[in-house]
């Protein structure tokens, strides 16, 4: 059996969710894969973060990423540091040095996506971002292998699983805006600064991204429309449900004749509607293609095990030599889109 050697940068919740996968005595992946990732090292700031679970004597623990970073016997670096400034750094120095890269780092892709793909072709290197949308689902491959034959007309998801929480619980039980903001922190599924979630800007980064791959355009985040949920009151939620509509925070892509349209705002759905009953942490994706016609896809979006299952989904696509497709099909589609606008609301 072959191994590909994984260093982990940021043992956060995803982080220890892809540890535990990896180091799981009885991982299906040793079952179905000739040739299986190994964890060979975890870099994270805080010392304490060494804790979070057993690791083995044969797995490092460092609070210098560069000792991973340029360790030769590392294959793969799994970026799970978030934000754009340290993580950016982090990805560049990773394909320098002939590492193959996989990140959940919607932020960093959607502001620094074109740039570091340049990079990543120059190095001969992948750059793989599975988890990066829709957490466990693998909307990601989809889109990009499992649509190809499609041209895309439209994409209308529920990408953020705090705020599809907080419209859920609000919906369903009556509770406050702010009261149900704080579960959904400490259930794990909010950015470290919430503001990200609750005003559209996490779904608006994911729409970036899957604008990219469906419709082959380098989006410029603030060409987005962005509202986002904090100002949604009760009342706002029950006249919407007395007039027969349910309220869902919605990433929206569309072809139009004079371009692609792209927002994210509260919008009100017909209770028939099948996003209307994405409740809870779910997210959900409907995407309209030229071949397929109307498709869904639904899973978590959010939390440690479902977004660790695709960073991990990422790794083996490294592992098994598939990763490079990403590389190519990002290659094809890293054009610039010269009209996009914002329809009119
Ligand atoms: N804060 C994000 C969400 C995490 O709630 O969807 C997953 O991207």
């Amino acid at each position: 059996m072959k191994r590909i050697h994984v260093g982990i940068i940021g043992m956060g919740t995803i982080g220890t969710g892809v540890a535990k996968i990896l180091l799981e005595a009885n991982s299906p992946l040793r079952e179905k894969l000739d040739t299986v990732p190994v964890l060979m090292g975890i870099a994270d700031c805080n010392p304490d973060a060494k804790n979070k679970i057993a690791l083995p004597p044969a797995v490092t623990f460092t609070t210098d990423a560069n000792t991973l970073l340029h360790d030769p016997n590392i294959h793969i670096i799994v970026e799970l540091v978030g934000g754009a400034t340290i993580a950016k750094e982090i990805v560049i120095k990773a394909l320098e040095n002939g590492k193959d890269v996989v990140t959940a780092n919607k932020m960093l892709l959607a502001l620094h996506g074109s740039e570091l793909f340049r990079k990543a072709r120059q190095h001969g290197k992948s750059i793989s971002f599975e988890a990066s949308v829709g957490g466990g689902i693998p909307i990601i491959a989809e889109l990009r292998d499992g649509l190809i034959a499609n041209k895309i007309e439209c994409i209308l998801g529920i990408v953020n699983g705090t705020t599809n929480y907080i419209l859920t619980r609000m919906t369903k039980e009556n509770v406050e805006y702010g009261a149900t903001l704080k579960e959904a922190q400490t259930l794990g599924y909010a950015e470290k600064d919430p503001t990200m979630d609750v005003e559209g800007i996490d779904s608006a980064h994911k729409l970036a991204i899957l604008a990219r791959i469906g419709f082959g355009v380098d989006v410029n985040c603030e060409n987005i429309y962005c509202e986002g949920i904090s100002k949604v009151e009760l009342s706002d939620i029950w006249y919407a449900h007395e007039l027969g509509y349910t309220l869902k925070l919605l990433a929206i892509a569309k072809k139009r004749e004079s371009g692609l349209e792209l927002r994210v705002h509260p919008t009100l759905l017909p209770h028939e509607h099948p996003l209307s009953s994405v409740n809870g942490v779910f997210n959900a994706i409907c995407i309209k293609g030229s071949a397929v016609g109307d498709s869904m896809i639904y899973g978590r979006g959010a939390g440690e095990m479902p977004t660790a299952s695709a960073v991990v989904a990422d790794i083996v696509d490294v592992a098994l030599g598939r990763a490079n497709i990403t590389f190519n099909t990002m290659k094809i589609f890293s054009g610039q889109c010269e009209r996009v606008s914002i329809a009119d609301m």
